[in-house]
């Protein structure tokens, strides 16, 4: 390990990790705040930036996916950067490529507080934020003012928009909620991701049923057709990792009838196993449990999904060391995305990663 990658290592490990957990009186959600908001400022001082590139940098082999040239496999997950406040941050802490949002058609406030939870001792959290955000439109315009448009490389890295439902739109009218999502975003977006997923709205994992999978899959990708008939944006699809097998056929099914590239896996999960005894009461909390728990299936279900189809997955859930990175990819990941191995392991996991990798 180099001298650098120890100092990012410990020095998150040993003492900004144990400083951010007891801040805030440890709420989770306003250290996240308060992070998220430092990683803007920091990106845009150009010391600053310097600085996190020299300490990240691990040099990562490219690869091609969906017609995107990633510069290396390790992304971040959907949900870190919701609002696009650090979207230019992401790159110099050596991530290849970053998924922002969730966003939805409408603003909205979210699940009343508290709504995140560290399952520290299992290494895990649990989540039921609900899609906070500021809406489609608002992460359409900050993206331009930072000058960020699909290809252009303005990020330094691939961006991905995570689109999801707006809480109060039915589901029965889920696909105009997502197209005007889609429409607001796609100028910004190299790839577009469609969360049916989250186990925190109302209804939305329905959306993964085949005939509803279908509608919506088919919706997008023909808009998405529509508005760059050349050249369409890449839609992709992320699925939970509670589904049965028959059920990830249907989605698969609905996938590839429609022009989707590629598939997502997984979300955060609704099952409590794998909690250390101390976490045990997280297991009443409503909400989604991602990290360590998560690790096993969300690989089996990308070994499934990778087995079952031709499209490319990207793999996420339970990341958590260079050792799960490199599983994920026997599994058949093309691709990597962490969110929970980042706030435990810290900036050094992703150097980690693509030393591993390589
Ligand atoms: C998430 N995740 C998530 N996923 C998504 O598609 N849209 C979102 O808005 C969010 N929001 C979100 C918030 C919080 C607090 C957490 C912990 C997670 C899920 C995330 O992207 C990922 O799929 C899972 O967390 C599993 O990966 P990890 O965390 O085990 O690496």
């Amino acid at each position: 390990m180099s001298w650098r990658r120890r100092i990012v290592e410990d020095g998150y490990q040993r003492l900004l990790r144990p400083l951010l957990f007891r801040s805030h009186g440890g709420d989770p959600e306003k250290v996240h705040e308060d992070m998220i908001a430092t990683l803007g400022v920091l990106a845009a001082a150009p010391g600053a930036r310097d600085a996190m590139r020299a300490l990240t940098r691990v040099p990562a082999e490219p690869v091609e996916v969906a017609g995107i040239r990633f510069p290396g496999r390790v992304g971040l997950a959907a949900g870190m950067d919701k609002d696009g406040r650090a979207a230019l941050a992401w790159q110099h802490l050596g991530f290849a490529f970053a998924e922002l949002g969730t966003v939805t058609a409408q603003a909205q406030p979210g699940n009343p507080k508290p709504r995140v939870f560290r399952a520290q001792a299992s290494r895990g959290l649990v989540n039921r934020m609900g899609f906070n955000n500021h809406g489609a439109l608002a992460l359409a315009n900050r993206l331009a003012v930072a000058g960020i448009f699909r290809g252009n490389g303005a990020a330094g890295i691939p961006l991905g928009i995570s689109i999801g439902k707006t809480k109060v739109v039915p589901v029965q009218d889920a696909v105009g909620d997502y197209l005007t999502s889609f429409d607001h975003v796609h100028p910004h977006a190299d790839y577009v991701a469609v969360n049916v997923s989250s186990p925190n709205t109302p209804g939305l994992r329905t959306l993964q049923d085949g005939g509803a999978m279908a509608s919506l899959l088919g919706a997008l990708t023909a808009r998405a057709a529509q508005l760059s008939p050349a050249d369409p944006v890449p839609v992709f699809v992320k699925i939970a990792p509670d589904l049965t097998w028959p059920q990830i056929d249907e989605v698969l099914a609905a996938a590839s009838d429609h022009g989707v590239a590629g598939v997502i896996a997984t979300n955060t999960t609704l099952s409590r196993e794998g909690l250390a005894a101390v976490d045990a009461p997280l297991a009443y909390e409503d909400g989604g449990l991602s990290g360590a728990p998560l690790t096993v299936r969300a690989r089996e279900v990308v070994g499934y999904v990778a087995s079952h189809t031709d499209l490319p997955v990207m793999g996420v859930g339970g990341i958590m060391t260079a050792g799960d990175a490199r599983a994920m990819l026997d599994a058949g990941a093309r691709l990597l995305q962490l969110y929970t191995g980042f706030i435990y392991a810290g900036p050094a996991l992703v150097g980690a990663i693509n030393e591993e990798v390589r």
